[in-house]
């Protein structure tokens, strides 16, 4: 593993899957992880909201016997009270990790150079490792057997080609997941990230599928995602999305097209009525608290793999 945890890309294929194997045996046995961590500090900066992120990184500090700090957005001003630079060196000398919630990708690179400790991506424009982990997991648990293998399996991202859709396009190439992507003409997934994908899953079956039709990516899918349509810092936009988008809301006919067993799958925070609605998000198939259960499980094994082995850093 590197030092850091910024993207899935950078992970190789068995990295990601000893990832998903581990988490396995952290769900089962937590007990067995509690004092893994003690005496280990993480500091969590936040410049945008959270529930589920700030949540599971910070109870799963606690449950691993170490503690976390939480640094609001007007706490450091990261980039204007104090360059990123100087707060990663900073940083360094207190805790053990850091992880970031940010805008622009450049902020969390820039702070993985500056910085000798882990830094763990928690969301930024770009990419939602952690979340698209925890997706792939909940994928491989519900619908992978007793393999919990995702390979060949089907899987439909429906929406705004974000964040969090990058994220689970290299998930899906790590794991030779097919996937089909439906957005409308102009949202589409980044072109490079797509390249990326495309290139590690050369090897791994992966296939992707990009369209503008939503019937036609979710058709035949054992599951089926979406996120909001105006993501964080996009407030602005949020009139202009809501009429771009509204074809591509998850709804019980969207579903028909996928298998008559299929997830609904959603990172959470859900704008019901928008981009899913309560009958689909509300049904036996939908599996979105499994999914924000699983952050918690997969971030420990990450958070272990990244902080947990070395008795150096700061006490050097
Ligand atoms: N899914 C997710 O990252 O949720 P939060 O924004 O609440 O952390
Ligand atoms: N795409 C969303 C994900 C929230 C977890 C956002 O960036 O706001």
């Amino acid at each position: 593993m590197q030092k850091d945890f910024i993207s899935i890309h950078d992970l190789t294929p068995d990295e990601f899957q000893q990832i998903l194997n581990m988490t396995d045996n952290m769900k089962k046995h937590p007990h067995r992880f509690r004092k893994s961590l003690k005496n280990r500090i993480l500091a969590m900066i936040f410049q945008k909201p959270s529930l589920r992120t700030r949540m599971t990184f910070e109870v799963g500090m606690l449950q691993l016997g170490g503690e976390a700090i939480y640094l609001a957005p007007s706490d450091i001003q990261l980039g204007s009270r104090e360059g990123i630079f100087d707060v990663g060196k900073n940083l360094e000398r207190w805790v053990d990790g850091i992880m970031l919630r940010t805008f622009a990708h450049r902020i969390i690179l820039d702070l993985a150079a500056s910085t000798r400790i882990p830094v763990i991506n928690a969301l930024t424009d770009l990419l939602h490792p952690c979340q698209a982990m925890a997706d792939f997991y909940t994928l491989g648990e519900k619908k992978g057997g007793r393999t919990r293998l995702t390979f060949g399996l089907t899987f439909a991202y429906v929406g705004d080609g974000n964040n969090v859709c990058h994220s689970l396009m290299f998930a899906a190439a790590k794991s030779g997941t097919k996937m089909a992507v439906a957005t409308p003409a102009g949202y589409e997934p980044n072109p490079e990230i797509v390249q990326q994908a495309l290139e590690d899953g050369n090897a791994t079956g992966f296939s992707l599928k990009l369209t503008a039709d939503p019937a036609e990516a979710a058709s035949g899918a054992d599951a089926v995602y979406t996120d909001v349509w105006a993501s964080m810092g996009q407030e602005a936009e949020k009139e202009k999305r809501a009429r771009i988008f509204a074809p591509y809301q998850v709804n019980a006919k969207l579903m028909s097209h996928a298998k008559s067993d299929a997830l609904f799958m959603h990172c959470l925070p859900a704008h019901r009525g928008d981009e899913v609605t309560d009958e689909v998000i509300d049904s036996p198939n939908s599996v979105v608290y499994d999914e924000a259960e699983n952050r918690l499980h997969v971030q420990k094994v990450i958070m272990l793999l990244l902080m947990g082995k070395k008795e150096k850093n700061k006490h050097e």
